[in-house]
């Protein structure tokens, strides 16, 4: 398959290039990011969204700003806390804060700025490149758990507009329709900002794949009624024992899945897994703003709750595909990154 590239340079030179997600499916745009600013509102906002892909514009916007501090002469103070603006742009998925920080490390034992910015842009260009590559070896080894004429759900949006390659779960589905394998995937619409239904349905007809778009609400009838032969969804941060913060709605697909026996599969980088984090209740959900979800004319002092994430229990989960392989419970995934 061929598919967009949601991050990259502008070949215009002194920015971060984006498709802006949040025109999609009606236009498709690009948008450069010159500032540490200009990045930090495009993750907030969503123009950039997906946990590989947020980390990526993050560390090649630190990456910028340092190339553009080189004279500045309290260079490493203003890395820092620009570092630090960065990482607080959304709090779930952790390979922001894994990509900020890694680009932060490669310029601790420059001696000047210019090394410093040099080395720092080396390190964003190796991690959207690796990021690239785990797509590639999650959609290999995912790729395996299906056969032909399978129908597979999948939750918001984990494709080419989510990472800088193929994509985590939408990567499995990609890898075997390239096989051949005729797969037909069910993309709930992913309340409230509609990832399944405006990129992920976009993403899968432009591949050619066989796309059916749902409500959230339809998804236990599809499961119960015993058409879904698995699912798949992606991550934004992994606990040491499994336990998986993901896209609102992603817990209520696993414990139905779970209900009627049908396989509920994770795919996600390693980049994702966070050993420094045992189990789900220390992970800290984004709520987002009311005004997301209020319908016009909703009467004034009404509470609304707005959580863009929550965390499905290691035990709903069947396996966790991965680029390092596809484990199974009880998840130990080794040398994970702290
Ligand atoms: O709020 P979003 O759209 O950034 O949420 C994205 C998800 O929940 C994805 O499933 C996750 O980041 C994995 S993307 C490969």
């Amino acid at each position: 398959v061929t598919v967009v590239q949601s991050v990259r340079w502008s070949p215009e030179g002194g920015a971060v290039r984006i498709i802006d997600q949040r025109r999609l499916p009606a236009e498709f745009s690009e948008r450069d990011l010159r500032t540490v600013d200009d990045a930090v509102a495009a993750i907030r906002s969503l123009a950039v969204r997906g946990a590989p892909a947020i980390g990526i514009v993050a560390a090649m916007a630190l990456a910028l700003a340092a190339r553009n501090l080189t004279g500045a002469s309290d260079f490493r103070a203003r890395l820092e806390a620009d570092a630090a603006i960065l990482r607080s742009a959304r709090p779930t998925a952790v390979n922001l804060a894994w990509a900020v920080n890694r680009v932060l490390a490669a310029a601790r034992d420059s001696t000047d700025a210019s090394d410093a910015a040099s080395r720092m842009e080396a390190e964003a260009d190796a991690i959207l490149a690796e990021d690239r590559d785990m797509c590639r070896r999650i959609g290999e080894f995912g790729a395996a758990l299906l056969e032909d004429g399978m129908t597979v759900l999948t939750h918001c949006n984990t494709g080419a507009l989510a990472t800088a390659g193929i994509g985590t779960a939408l990567g499995v589905i990609y890898v075997a329709h390239e096989q051949g394998k005729r797969l037909r995937v069910i993309a709930p619409e992913t309340r409230p900002l509609l990832q399944g239904s405006r990129l992920t349905a976009w993403e899968l007809a432009r591949a050619g794949i066989d796309v059916t778009v749902v409500s959230d609400s339809a998804v236990a009838s599809l499961l119960h009624s015993g058409e879904v032969d698995c699912c798949i969804v992606g991550a934004d941060r992994i606990t040491r024992l499994g336990d998986v913060a993901n896209k609102i709605g992603t817990l209520s697909h696993a414990i139905v899945a779970n209900a009627c026996a049908t396989p509920f599969y994770v795919a996600a980088p390693t980049s994702t897994v966070d050993g420094a984090t045992e189990s789900g209740g220390e992970i800290r959900i984004e709520e987002r703003s009311p005004a997301e979800i209020l319908v016009e004319g909703a009467p004034p002092g009404i509470h609304v709750r707005n959580p863009a994430f929550d965390v499905t229990p290691s035990g709903l989960v069947s396996a966790i595909i991965t680029d390092r392989g596809v484990f199974y419970p009880p998840y130990d995934f080794g040398d994970a990154p702290r």
